[in-house]
C-alpha cells in the first residue's frame, strides 16, 4: 500500500477576481517567476504517476504558458462552480485510477516539497480518506477555518460562512490535500452548494468523510509556506518571502549583500562566493555571476553571464550579454543583445554596446555607441565614437582589429574594417577600410581667420561699417 501511485492535480481555473487583472492569476509573477512554476517545482519530488492541471478562466493563456511541460494533462472546468466542482472535472481522467490524489492549489506558491512529501506519507500511514494541510495563522481572515472535535478534525468552514466564534480560530485550511481516489469522486458528486457563494466547496469533503466514518488526518505546515495569493498585496508579500529565502541561501553560500532588503535577486540567479552586492541591485532571469565580483548600486543585470572579479559600476543596465573575468563596466553603461566584453576590457560611462564583442584589454571609456561590431584586443575606442551600423535598410558590421586606436568623435560607417594597429585621427568619418598600420584622417585642414571676432563686433555696433 505504501508505494501506491500518486496522482497530482493542480487547481488553476478560478478567476482571481481580487487581482483585478486580465492575466490569469497563476501566471502572475512571484519574484519574477509565474506562480504556477513554483507549484510545479514543489510537486516534482513526488514523482507523480500523472499531473493534471484544471484550467478554465484564461485557459488558453495558461495552457500556452505550460505547453513546454509535455508531461502535464489539462482538464477544462467550464463554468467554474467552486473547488469541489473543479476536482470533479478530473473524474473522466482519474476516476478509474487507484492510489493517492495530491491536490494542490495554483495560488499557493510557497509550499515546500518537504511539506508535500509529509502530506503523502502521513496520509498513507494513517490510511486516511483525506488528509488536509493546515497552519496556524496570526491573521486567518479569508481562509477556511479548521474545526476540531477533540484532537480530530471535524469540518472546515469558509470565512464567509463562519460565525464570529469560528472566525476567531487561527488554524486554517491550506487548500492542499491528499485523497484516496477510491470513493473520492462519488463523495464529490454528493456535495451541495448550500453556502454564501453558491459554490461546491472541496473542504466540505472533510465533514462528509467524517460523517461516513472514514478517517481524515491533518498535517501542519509553517504559516509562510501556505499563504494563498488572492490580491496584489498577497503577491507582493509572497515575492518578498521568496526573495528572503533566496537572499538567505546566497549569504549562506558566501555572497555579501550589503542590504538584503533592497537587493532584488530572482530565484535561479547564481552568484559565486566573495561577490559583493551593494544596495539596490537587480539580478534577473537566467543570470550567473562569478566569484569576487562587485556590483554597485542601481545596476540591473538580466539573462547575462559575468565571469570572476568583474566590477559593474553604478546604474549600468546589462541584458543578454557576457562579461568575462576582470572586466569593468559602467557607471551608466548599457550592454544588450549579445554584447561580449572579453577579459580585462573596460567599458565606461554612457557607452552602449549591442551585438558587439570588445576584445581582451580593450577600452571604450566614454560616450560611445558600438553596434554590430567585432573589436579586437588592446583597442582604444575614443570618446564619442559611433558605429553607423544601420544604412536605413540593413544592419552592417564594423571590424576593428587588434591594437587599433580610434580617435575621439569618430564615425565608422559600416560595413567597414580598421586594420591591425591602424590609427584613426580625431573627428574622422571612416567610410572606407583602413589598412593595417595606416593613419586615417578625413577632416579638412583647419583655417584661422585673424581678427574675425573684433570685426564682427564692430559690424554689429555700426551696421554701415
Ligand atoms: C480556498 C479554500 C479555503 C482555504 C484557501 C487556502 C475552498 C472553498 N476554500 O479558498 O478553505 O483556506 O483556499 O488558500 O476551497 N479554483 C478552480 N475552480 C473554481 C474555483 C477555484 O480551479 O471553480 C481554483 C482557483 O483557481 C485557485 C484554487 O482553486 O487556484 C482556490 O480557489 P480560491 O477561489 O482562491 O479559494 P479561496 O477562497 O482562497
Ligand atoms: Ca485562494
Amino acid at each position: 500500500m505504501s508505494d501506491s501511485p500518486v496522482h497530482v492535480v493542480i487547481l488553476a481555473a478560478g478567476k482571481g477576481t481580487r487581482m483585478k487583472s486580465s492575466v490569469p492569476k497563476v501566471l502572475h509573477r512571484v519574484a519574477g517567476v509565474p506562480m504556477i512554476d513554483y507549484v510545479l517545482s514543489a510537486a516534482a519530488p513526488v514523482a507523480a504517476r500523472s499531473t493534471t492541471v484544471v484550467i478554465g478562466h484564461g485557459a488558453d493563456a495558461v495552457r500556452e504558458y505550460l505547453c513546454r511541460h509535455s508531461d502535464l494533462t489539462f482538464v477544462v472546468q467550464e463554468p467554474q462552480l467552486g473547488t469541489g466542482h473543479a476536482l470533479l472535472a478530473t473524474e473522466p481522467r482519474l476516476g478509474r485510477e487507484v492510489g493517492t490524489l495530491a491536490l494542490l492549489s495554483g495560488d499557493v506558491p510557497l509550499l515546500t516539497p518537504d511539506t508535500l512529501m509529509r502530506l503523502v506519507s502521513t496520509h498513507r500511514a494513517a490510511g486516511a480518506a483525506a488528509t488536509v494541510v493546515t497552519a496556524q495563522l496570526p491573521d486567518p481572515a479569508g481562509y477556511g477555518r479548521v474545526l476540531r472535535s477533540g484532537q480530530q478534525i471535524a469540518r472546515i468552514v469558509e470565512d464567509r460562512d463562519a460565525t464570529p466564534e469560528e472566525r476567531a480560530i487561527r488554524e486554517v485550511n491550506a487548500g492542499i490535500y491528499a485523497f484516496e481516489i477510491e470513493g473520492l469522486f462519488e463523495a464529490l458528486r454528493r456535495l451541495a452548494a448550500a453556502n454564501a457563494q453558491r459554490e461546491y466547496y472541496l473542504p466540505d469533503l472533510v465533514a462528509a468523510f467524517v460523517g461516513a466514518g472514514r478517517p481524515v488526518a491533518t498535517v501542519s505546515a509553517e504559516a509562510d509556506e501556505i499563504r494563498g495569493v488572492n490580491s496584489r498585496a498577497d503577491l507582493e508579500s509572497a515575492s518578498r518571502l521568496v526573495r528572503m529565502r533566496t537572499n538567505d541561501a546566497l549569504m549562506a553560500s558566501g555572497v555579501t549583500l550589503e542590504d538584503a532588503a533592497t537587493a532584488y535577486i530572482e530565484r535561479g540567479v547564481q552568484i559565486g562566493p566573495d561577490t559583493i552586492l551593494h544596495p539596490h541591485v537587480s539580478l534577473e532571469g537566467a543570470t550567473s555571476i562569478g566569484s569576487a565580483c562587485e556590483i554597485h548600486s542601481g545596476a540591473r543585470i538580466v539573462n547575462s553571464r559575468l565571469g570572476n572579479r568583474v566590477v559593474v559600476h553604478n546604474h549600468s543596465v546589462i541584458t543578454d550579454s557576457i562579461i568575462e573575468d576582470d572586466a569593468q563596466v559602467g557607471p551608466f553603461a548599457r550592454l544588450r543583445s549579445q554584447a561580449v566584453v572579453r577579459p580585462r576590457a573596460r567599458v565606461g560611462n554612457f557607452v552602449e554596446m549591442k551585438q558587439t564583442e570588445l576584445g581582451a584589454g580593450s577600452k571604450a571609456m566614454h560616450l560611445a555607441y558600438l553596434g554590430d561590431s567585432t573589436i579586437g584586443e588592446r583597442v582604444n575606442i575614443g570618446a564619442g565614437t559611433i558605429t553607423c551600423n544601420y544604412d536605413g535598410e540593413r544592419k552592417q558590421r564594423t571590424t576593428i582589429e587588434d591594437g587599433a586606436f580610434i580617435g575621439s568623435d569618430t564615425q565608422l560607417v559600416a560595413p567597414v574594417t580598421v586594420g591591425r594597429d591602424a590609427y584613426v585621427g580625431t573627428g574622422t568619418t571612416v567610410r572606407e577600410d583602413v589598412p593595417a598600420g595606416a593613419l586615417a584622417v578625413s577632416a579638412g585642414r583647419q583655417r584661422n581667420i585673424e581678427g574675425w571676432v573684433d570685426r564682427r563686433r564692430r559690424r554689429r555696433e555700426d551696421p554701415r561699417s
